[in-house]
C-alpha cells in the first residue's frame, strides 16, 4: 500500500558508513570488551548485536516491520530465516537499494507518517528511535501492532543534557521512559550495552586520529613555508576548526558513557 511521503532524507553520515568504510550494518554493534580494535571486530560485534536482536523477536511473532531499516540487512536476514518481514525508511538512496536488492515490501516514509494497512506481531527499531518524535513512537507503534505484539527498540539516550554535542542527539532518557509508561506498553525485556556498544567510538577515534595525522604529515611543508598564509587561513576557518574540535566529543567512548545510555527494550501491548 502506498503511504504518505513527506521531506524524502538523503542521509550523507550513513552514505559515508556504507559507501566508504564499506560497512552493511549502520548501527553501533555489542563489542566483547576484550576485543581488539579492528575493523573486523566491529563487523563482528555488528553481527553479534544483530542475532541478538533476532533471538529476542518473541516466539511465534512472524510478520515484522523493520523501522528505519538502513540498508536492509536486518531485513535480508530476516527474510532467510523465514520471517515475513516488511522495511520503512524515509531515505531515498536506501529505497533504492531496497528496492534493488530485497524481494518484500518496503515503506518509503517517515514512521510519523505511516498509515499502517495491517497488524504487525512484532516491530523493529534498531538505532532508528531516536530520529522519531517521541510521542508518535508510541503511538503509530500501537496503531501497526496487533493484540500482544511487541516493540523492540534498541537505541542510545542522552541521561545528561549538558553534555553539550554529546547532548543532542538521541531522545532524552527519562522523557522516553515516561513516554513509554503512559503509552502502556509494558516493559517485558530490558538491557543495558552502553559500554558494550561505545567501543565502535573508540575505533572510530583511532582512525579518525590516525586521518588528522595523515594530514598533519602531508601539510607539514606547506605550512612551513607558507607559514604567514598558513595562519591567514587557520584565522579564516576558525569557525569551522572550531567546530570539528568540539564534534571530536562525538567519538569519545568515555564522554558517552558519562552523557548516554545505550539500551534495550522489548515492549508489549
Ligand atoms: C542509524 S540508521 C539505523 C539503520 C538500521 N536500522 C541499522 O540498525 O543498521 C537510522 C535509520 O533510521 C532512518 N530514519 C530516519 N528518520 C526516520 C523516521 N522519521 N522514521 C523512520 N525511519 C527514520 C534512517 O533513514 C536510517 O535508515
Amino acid at each position: 500500500m502506498p503511504t504518505k511521503v513527506k521531506e524524502p532524507k538523503n542521509d550523507r553520515a550513513l552514505r559515508f558508513y556504507s559507501d566508504v568504510l564499506g560497512l552493511e550494518r549502520l548501527h553501533y554493534g555489542i563489542w566483547d570488551l576484550d576485543d581488539e580494535l579492528t575493523l573486523e571486530n566491529l563487523k563482528a560485534a555488528q553481527e553479534r548485536y544483530e542475532n541478538y536482536l533476532i533471538d529476542n523477536i518473541p516466539e511465534g511473532a512472524n510478520r515484522i516491520l523493520d523501522v528505519g531499516c538502513g540498508t536492509g540487512v536486518l531485513c535480508k536476514e530476516l527474510l532467510k530465516r523465514g520471517f515475513q518481514v516488511e522495511g520503512l525508511s524515509p531515505d531515498i538512496n536506501q529505497k533504492e537499494n531496497f528496492q534493488k536488492n530485497i524481494q518484500t515490501t518496503f515503506h518509503f516514509c517517515r514512521f510519523e507518517d505511516f498509515d499502517p494497512q495491517t497488524e504487525y506481531d512484532c516491530i523493529i527499531m534498531s538505532e532508528s528511535c531516536q530520529y522519531i518524535p517521541l510521542d508518535s513512537v508510541f503511538e503509530v507503534a500501537k496503531k501497526a501492532l496487533k493484540e500482544g505484539g511487541h516493540l523492540m527498540v534498541c537505541d542510545y539516550f542522552v541521561k545528561d543534557t549538558a553534555k553539550g554535542v554529546l547532548s543532542r542527539s538521541g531522545h532524552n532518557y527519562t522523557n522516553f521512559k515516561k513516554t513509554a509508561e503512559t503509552s502502556e506498553l509494558e516493559i517485558v525485556k530490558h538491557r543495558d550495552i552502553t559500554k558494550e556498544a561505545a567501543k565502535t567510538l573508540e575505533i572510530a577515534k583511532l582512525w579518525a586520529e590516525k586521518i588528522l595525522l595523515g594530514a598533519d604529515i602531508l601539510s607539514e611543508k606547506i605550512r612551513y613555508k607558507h607559514a604567514r598564509s598558513w595562519k591567514f587561513l587557520c584565522w579564516l576557518f576558525r569557525k569551522k576548526i572550531n567546530r570539528v574540535n568540539q564534534d571530536r566529543d562525538l567519538i569519545d567512548a568515555e564522554k558517552f558513557i558519562e552523557a548516554k545510555t545505550y539500551e534495550f527494550f522489548l515492549f508489549q501491548k
